[in-house]
């Protein structure tokens, strides 16, 4: 390819994020712009692993997720996700993105795939890094940021290790919108994940977004409330004042979902594990340990608190709901490329 570096085999490694401070909206679709800024945690557990291998052998890009052959919708996210890297990696080579060859793509989630448990943004996290390096585009970490934002919004967040803000960027300009990592202030968290339902949700995020903007009357207050709690949330933060982040963490997750349960017709994840889950969260503070719940587009508790406090959360979630898969993690790493050696984010 003129100018280029030929495509080559290319895999790149990505965690998934927990948002403390959730993204749940967009003002563009086509650009997948946020309706308001988000705040997350990157996690040290469950990465997605993904090689891109352009082959030009192939008529059409092929991709197996877990072994598996993609479902159709799955690989035309991918597919066009890759058209988009092709675009951009043509345009910086003074080539044509038609002379690039399709790509094999395989990539495998260490967490159940589809239980709100986040592997879109581990996912496309991994895709950008990995696609970037196949078709021989350089980013910086801002632009890898963008990029993956445009495979799936919260996958901006995963380029980037610990706690990360997702700036919503302004109008329709696709280059503001992407993720930072915020100034390390000491504060560690933890967080336990109760797999309470590892099945595949109901409706995927991505559609329950698009029925909460049209439909909810909440909607509009979602989004005038949000850079509120952000702005808070950045000063619990910086004053690594865990008892804060972890009441507005929790805040924040529940008028989420009941944005989203004023959507017509409603959209609901909640199951009746979900509940004595958050109970059993209100419990456990009451009797004195600092823990909040937090959850996204599924039925799935996550519970913030001290790192030193993890196990003993995680020992009242197992003993609550015996037999489940229990996940602890603390601040994991950004993505990176494993292969070729030397590149990253
Ligand atoms: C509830 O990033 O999966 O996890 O941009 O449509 O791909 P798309 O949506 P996605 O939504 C994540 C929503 C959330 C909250 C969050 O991670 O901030």
């Amino acid at each position: 390819m003129p100018g280029g570096a030929a495509p080559r085999p290319a895999t790149a490694r990505a965690h998934p994020n927990i948002a403390l401070i959730k993204y749940w909206g967009k003002r563009d679709e086509a650009l997948q712009l946020p309706a308001t800024g988000s705040l997350s945690l990157t996690l040290g557990i469950a990465p997605t692993t993904t090689t891109v291998t352009p082959d030009g052998s192939l008529a059409a890009d092929a991709g197996l997720l877990g072994g598996e052959p993609m479902s159709a919708t799955e690989l035309g996210r991918v597919s066009r996700f890759l058209d988009l890297v092709r675009a951009r990696a043509a345009a910086a080579a003074g080539a044509d993105p038609a002379d690039l060859p399709r790509a094999r793509v395989d990539s495998v989630n260490e967490i159940p795939t589809g239980a709100g448990l986040a592997s879109s943004a581990s996912g496309f996290a991994a895709l950008t890094l990995a696609a970037a390096a196949a078709y021989g585009l350089p980013l910086t970490g801002a632009q890898a940021s963008a990029l993956a934002r445009r495979g799936s919004g919260s996958a901006c967040r995963s380029i980037f290790g610990s706690l990360v803000e997702w700036l919503p960027g302004a109008g329709a300009e696709d280059a503001a919108s992407h993720a930072v990592p915020l100034p390390d202030s000491g504060v560690r968290l933890a967080l336990v994940v109760a797999v309470l339902s590892p099945g595949r949700k109901k409706i995927d995020s991505r559609e329950a977004m698009r029925r909460t903007v049209a439909t909810s009357p909440s909607f509009p207050a979602w989004v005038e409330s949000t850079p509120r709690e952000l702005a808070a949330m950045k000063e619990a933060i910086a004053a690594a004042d865990l008892p804060r982040i972890g009441e507005l963490a929790e805040s924040n997750a529940l008028r989420m979902h009941a944005t989203m349960l004023g959507a017509i017709p409603p959209v609901r994840y909640f199951a009746p594990a979900t509940i004595a889950a958050l109970d059993l969260v209100e419990r456990l503070r009451a009797e004195g340990l600092g823990a909040w719940a937090t959850m996204d587009a599924g039925p799935n508790v996550k519970v913030l608190c001290a790192p030193a406090d993890a196990e003993a959360v995680a020992a009242a979630v197992r003993g609550a709901f015996p037999g489940i898969d229990v996940l602890v993690s603390g601040h994991g790493p950004g993505a990176r490329l494993t292969s070729p050696a030397g590149g990253g984010a």
